[in-house]
């Protein structure tokens, strides 16, 4: 007897009357059809032919700095220079215990939305280590329901901090997962070239993955892509490294994109566009027309790279808003990059599920047989309605045993000749 049997499911991929079938916290099997009479199952679903996806995925978020909004003070000019003084101003007064149950507060707020793989960044600036200890302590404690993976982030600059590189090559030897970076917030274009190299050098001598904060600005000359690309070209790095934001490329004079995507391209990077956070931290010295500051997310996508939309922040220094919604992430990336044709729609969903899955290399991430049982079932009936209601997260299951559920979104309209209940899907 299974597990549990899903079944009158449509797929991402546009399949519909589909069935999943769960055994031991895997998928069994994923066929057209498969009726409950036909495979018991000790527990059956029928999602009424609505999408039932593969969780979502975010690429790129602070679990460090989450839900500090107004701590000690909030950002008044919005930028992200002020953001990050002001995160400096927080950190003499972090607690390992305030650090980890803001992050698990955040946490039960991911599992809710079918949130189920974070990359975190943790700042590695401080030497004593105590948000590398916290994240490291909510990873273990998550780890049932979150694949929590944490990125080495030198917040004020390996080279331009004292003791930058030592305390970074410290939390890779307590166990953070990934190499990260921050060259455009070195002192000089050519530390940020430097920062780039030694820190791709250690990835490489580590058998780590990278993942930099890179050119996050409206400086059309802010170039550490170009280095990046080149440093994991050089170094064999292809498919491990990930440059996020890349916001100046926004910026960049077309010629020199056009010289850039095929470097980029060649050596494998991923990247990480996070649209909340861009579209409002951007663009702050403009008067009018004023920038977007998105990076060239369907150019990239063009160009055969894998691109995925990150939350980056949810109410910290740098943002007040976000609630763990990688629908509103992706919503936003579709808008601000004009990513309204219906495939672009669909690449939007993905963008936020299987892409950033890829970028984090997580294994048994799929619908078919043999992954983890690891799903949302969502008020919608595609991905692009989805995405257009920031569809209810009705069920989420976590190698096959149920995490988390939400009521259906209906209204109760009082409306003569109309029914008394209406949903907010577009049934045919
Ligand atoms: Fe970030």
């Amino acid at each position: 007897m299974l597990d549990l049997l899903i079944h009158n499911a449509t797929l991402p991929d546009g399949r519909t009357n589909m069935s999943v079938a769960v055994q031991a916290g895997r998928i069994a099997e994923v066929t057209e059809g498969l009726s409950p009479a036909a495979a018991p199952a000790k527990e059956t679903v029928d999602a009424g032919g609505l999408l039932l996806s593969t969780p979502f995925v975010d690429a790129h978020f602070h679990m460090d700095a989450t839900l500090s909004l107004g701590l000690p003070r909030l950002n008044a000019s919005g930028t992200l220079l002020e953001g990050i003084a002001l995160w400096g101003e927080l950190k003499p007064h972090l607690t390992f215990d305030a650090l980890v149950q803001r992050a698990l507060a955040y946490c039960d707020w991911a599992v809710a939305n079918g949130l189920l793989a974070i990359r975190s960044h943790v700042d590695t600036s401080d030497a004593s280590m105590l948000a590398v200890e916290a994240l490291l302590a909510v990873k273990k404690k998550v780890a049932p329901y979150i694949d929590l993976q944490l990125v080495a982030f030198p917040q004020d600059g390996v080279l331009r901090s004292k003791g930058g590189v030592e305390n970074l090559k410290k939390a890779l030897s307590l166990g953070v997962d990934v190499v990260g970076g921050i060259p455009h917030f070195e002192r000089t274009m050519a530390d940020g070239a430097d920062s780039v190299k030694l820190l791709c050098e250690l990835a490489a001598e580590q058998g780590k993955l990278v993942d930099m904060h890179c050119d996050e600005s409206d400086d059309p000359l802010s170039r550490h892509i170009e280095t990046l690309a080149f440093e994991a070209n050089r170094l064999g790095l292809h498919g491990r490294v990930t440059g996020s934001h890349l916001t100046s490329m926004h910026s960049m004079d077309n010629y020199y994109v056009s010289k850039l995507l095929p470097l980029m391209a060649e050596a494998q990077i991923s990247v990480v566009s996070n649209p909340l956070i861009n579209i409002t931290l951007q663009g702050r010295h403009d008067t009018y027309p004023k920038r977007r500051g998105m990076t060239r997310v369907p150019e990239i996508m063009a160009a055969g790279m894998t691109v995925a939309f990150g939350q980056d922040c949810c109410m910290d220094p740098w943002y007040s808003m976000g609630s763990g919604d990688m629908l509103e992430v992706a919503s936003m990336g579709l808008h601000v990059a004009q990513m309204t044709s219906q495939a672009a729609m669909a690449q939007c969903f993905d963008a936020v599920t299987k892409n950033p899955a890829r970028i984090l290399h997580l294994e048994g991430y799929g619908l078919e047989a043999g992954c983890n049982a690891d799903f949302v079932l969502l008020q919608a009936q595609n991905p692009v309605e989805a995405l257009r209601l920031k569809a209810t997260r009705l069920k989420v299951w976590r190698r096959g045993t149920l995490v988390a559920q939400t009521p259906a979104r209906t209204a109760a309209l009082s409306l003569p000749g109309r029914p008394a209940h209406t949903s907010f899907l577009h049934t045919k």
